[in-house]
């Protein structure tokens, strides 16, 4: 089918690529001219596994073009997949949301057209698109008569495993007022749903995996499933996270609480990682949107509350521990080992990274960062801040007073210590992941603080 994906970010480049992959004729398109040329030249604007790869098998079904005309004119179906960033006041920024919604009512010509939120909307907004899309339609082709329709599609897709979350999804969630639309995206996501596809040698099919679920629904539940879902996800994490503060206290280890609770099957073992807590795009803005959406309808929302104060509280509490082991912050020299908000992903949006860099330079230490995918990404976008950037993560160490795991990128874990300590001011390792070796610390002579356990 004839798809069109308007915004080329994490999600409507993912979705386009599996879409073409899927065998379907794809045209995506943005307003970012570097971002269309390079993957014009097959080169992806974001760091995601083996997305480049599978860019190059779906290439003769895919087009890249900054071209509103040339992207929808044919389109059957029209993906809107541009950025819904918070404002400060948590409401989504709907600015790109309306511009996408004005061009397909400007330049559709298909006699049905489905249009798709593939980004996360305010609930009811699938109505508010439609109207936008009406009016522009009708100012701008007056004689003509295309009926289209919009449906939600909300995305689960996970960075760093965005591919395989799309091919492999645990569901596929469609909310419609209209059973013809339904009908359309079942066909579209037909070969998802039946595993028909031939799994890519880099993306293979998890043993035993045959069908996805197809749930379909009205606009506004798909459009509520999608935060609900993001909203339990994140309680999930600071629900541990609240546990783990109290383990430290009473000296317990929280990963053995996380696993022991993760046993029983209506809890799961998923998302129960204790830490820093989380960052991205989605969780601190989809919690946000939910809260101010519950505003709207004089509801308080106080767990999603809850969640948000709790996780912001993970990242004081990192700050906090530093300073009662160091006494004092001014003029020493903080290392942090991981940039990306987690691993895998070049993403520094709600990076906890740039939140205690900050707290600490604020306290006036000097804060020295590095990550193995994101740094060019940070230096660009961190240039306003005062952080600096480490050639290499055992470079964190030299003249350190402390330095702290941030994301538990895989490489950090076989470090040498032992060369590492040697260049320490301070011999002082804050695990904010549970992600380090406690043994290869001690036995390099390095103090190793984890977040969740007791420091005894
Ligand atoms: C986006 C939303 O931010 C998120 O809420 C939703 O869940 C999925 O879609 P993401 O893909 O990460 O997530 O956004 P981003 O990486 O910011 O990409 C948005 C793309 O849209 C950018 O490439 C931007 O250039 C493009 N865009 C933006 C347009 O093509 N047109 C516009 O008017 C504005
Ligand atoms: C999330 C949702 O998982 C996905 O369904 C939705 O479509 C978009 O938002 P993403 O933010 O890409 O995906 O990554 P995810 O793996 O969910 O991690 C989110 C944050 O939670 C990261 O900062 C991660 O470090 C943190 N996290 C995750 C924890 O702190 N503990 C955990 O157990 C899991």
């Amino acid at each position: 089918m004839k798809t069109a994906i308007i915004g080329t970010g994490y999600v409507g480049l993912t979705t386009g690529v599996a879409l073409a992959y899927l065998g379907h004729e794809v045209t995506c398109l943005d307003v970012d001219a570097t971002k269309v040329e390079n993957l014009k030249k097959g080169k992806s604007p974001i760091y995601e596994p083996h997305l480049d790869e599978l860019l190059s098998l779906a290439s003769r079904n895919l087009k890249f073009t900054l071209d509103a005309d040339a992207a929808l004119r044919d389109a059957e179906v029209v993906f809107i997949a541009v950025g819904t960033p918070s404002l400060p006041d948590g409401n989504p920024n709907l600015t790109y949301l309306k511009s996408a919604a004005q061009s397909i009512g400007e330049k559709i010509a298909s006699p049905y057209v489905v249009i798709v939120n593939k980004s996360t909307v305010p609930i009811g907004s699938g109505n508010w698109v439609e109207s936008i899309v009406r009016d522009s339609y009708r100012a701008n082709n007056p004689h003509k008569n295309s009926s289209f329709i919009v449906a939600s599609n909300p995305e689960f897709l996970r960075e760093g495993s965005a591919l395989s979350d799309m091919l492999y999804a645990d569901r596929v969630v469609v909310g419609a007022d209209d059973q013809k639309a339904l009908d359309v995206l079942r066909k579209l996501y037909q070969p998802l749903l039946e595993q028909t596809f031939e799994s890519p040698a880099f993306l293979p099919r998890p043993e035993g995996f045959r069908a996805v679920h197809f749930l379909t629904s009205d606009l506004q539940s798909a459009e509520l499933i999608k935060y609900a879902a993001n909203a339990f996800l994140a309680l999930k994490i600071s629900f541990i996270n609240e546990i783990s503060e109290l383990s430290e206290k009473v000296g317990a280890d929280i990963q053995h609480v996380s696993r022991g609770i993760g046993l029983d099957s209506r809890i799961g073992n998923r998302f129960l990682q204790a830490g820093i807590g989380w960052g991205g795009s989605c969780f601190g803005k989809d919690t946000a949107a939910l809260i101010s959406t519950g505003k709207e309808y004089g509801l308080s929302m106080p767990i999603t509350q809850a969640a948000r104060d709790v996780n912001m509280r993970q990242r004081a509490r990192m700050v906090e521990i530093l300073m009662s082991e160091l006494k004092i912050l001014k003029g020493r020299k903080i290392g942090i080992l991981g940039l990306s908000f987690k691993p895998f992903t070049d993403d520094l949006r709600d990076a906890p990274a740039l939140d205690i860099g900050n707290r600490l330079i604020e306290r006036g230490a000097k804060v020295v960062g590095f990550d193995p995918i994101s740094m060019e990404r940070a230096k660009k976008e961190w240039a306003d801040t005062p952080i600096e950037f480490a050639p290499d993560a055992e470079s964190v160490f030299s003249e350190a007073d402390a330095v702290l795991l941030v994301t538990e990128w895989p490489e950090f874990k076989n470090l040498s210590f032992d060369r590492c300590a040697k260049h320490m001011k301070n011999r002082l390792v804050l695990d904010g992941r549970g992600h380090l070796e406690a043994s290869k610390l001690q036995s390099a002579g390095i103090q190793l603080i984890t977040l969740g356990r007791s420091s005894k």
